[in-house]
């Protein structure tokens, strides 16, 4: 883990999301896909926690080796000022931080699945694949045309490539639920990264237990500090005798775990059925996508008793 001051390359703006590549050799050239970096905010703000981003893309050779570019949503007070800065201007960053993907030793066939700017580390998994003989296959998915990030990157790597959009506003309608068994089938997968919200993420690991496949999902949980002081950031994971689960940080353990080994139903627990006639207990203004987060820091630390059983 470095601690750098990285001069801003470009900042750029596809559809709904912006990314920023910076000079940082330091971290590019020991990252891996699913692994995070933590970006400081400006000293004058009211924001005083660092946020953090996955990486999109380390570039290790060639012109412009020593780069890495990681990308976000403008959606609050942090990712709008990050939004703003310009090429040349310094961010306060450190990284590599938290586990990345593991790539597979002998299954060859992999499968990523990938939500809005989430996609964005799943392309720079697919390069290292490629780069290791293997077979990429992807499914990608947007709200609408402009939430889908960076798509003509997808198509370049990917043997098979899905998109699909809430709206149908790009690619076909539909959800990746609907488009998983039989890409997956058709495509002879017998591997599956996924990155993306919680009930994606979810559906996959369910999917994947259902038809024997090995998973691997990175969360997206809010976080603190980055490096495993604040556990501000922990997910309930299963223990090996089934029976019980333990809260780990997902920023030093994670972001990326196995799927079969996360207590989905704990951590994200299923809504109680309502009647149909019901409102939603959240109200007409709750947001659309619960699961996308800003890195916005979850408040105070929470309890630190970090056991649990499975339900
Ligand atoms: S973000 Fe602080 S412990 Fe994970």
């Amino acid at each position: 883990m470095k601690r750098i001051s990285a001069e801003v390359l470009s900042s750029r703006t596809f559809g709904d999301h912006q990314s920023i590549t910076i000079v940082a050799p330091e971290i590019a050239e020991r990252v891996r896909p699913g692994q995070f970096v933590q970006v400081a905010m400006p000293p004058d703000r009211e924001f005083i926690l660092r946020r953090p981003f996955a990486v999109a893309k380390a570039s290790r050779e060639g012109g412009w080796a020593g780069t890495l570019e990681f990308a976000f949503r403008s959606q609050g007070a942090a990712t709008d000022w990050l939004g703003s800065v310009r090429a040349h201007q310094f961010l306060d960053v450190i990284g590599p931080l938290g586990k990345g993907f593991a790539a597979p030793k002998s299954r060859t066939t992999c499968l990523l699945v990938g939500e809005s700017v989430a996609i964005g580390q799943l392309y720079f998994l697919a390069e290292e694949l490629r780069g290791q003989g293997k077979r990429v296959d992807m499914i990608v998915w947007g709200r609408s045309q402009g939430d889908v990030y960076k798509p003509i990157e997808g198509k370049r790597l990917a043997q098979t490539f899905a998109l699909l959009t809430g709206d149908g506003s790009m690619g076909l309608r539909g959800s990746i639920e609907q488009a998983l068994p039989g890409i997956a089938e058709r495509c002879g997968s017998d591997v599956i990264y996924a990155a993306g919200s919680r009930s994606m993420l979810r559906a996959v690991a369910r999917f994947a237990q259902e038809v024997h496949i090995p998973s691997q999902v990175a969360v997206q949980e809010s976080m603190g500090c980055g490096w495993g002081q604040c556990f501000t950031c922990v997910i309930p994971m299963v223990r090996r005798d089934g029976a019980h689960y333990d809260n780990v940080r997902s920023c030093t353990e994670g972001p990326v775990f196995n799927s079969s080994r996360v207590a989905w139903d704990v951590w994200f627990p299923p809504e109680p059925a309502r009647p149909i006639d019901a409102p939603s207990p959240q109200g007409a203004d709750a947001p659309t996508d619960p699961d996308t987060v800003d890195g916005q820091a979850a408040g105070s630390p929470g309890s630190t008793s970090m056991e649990g059983d499975v339900r």
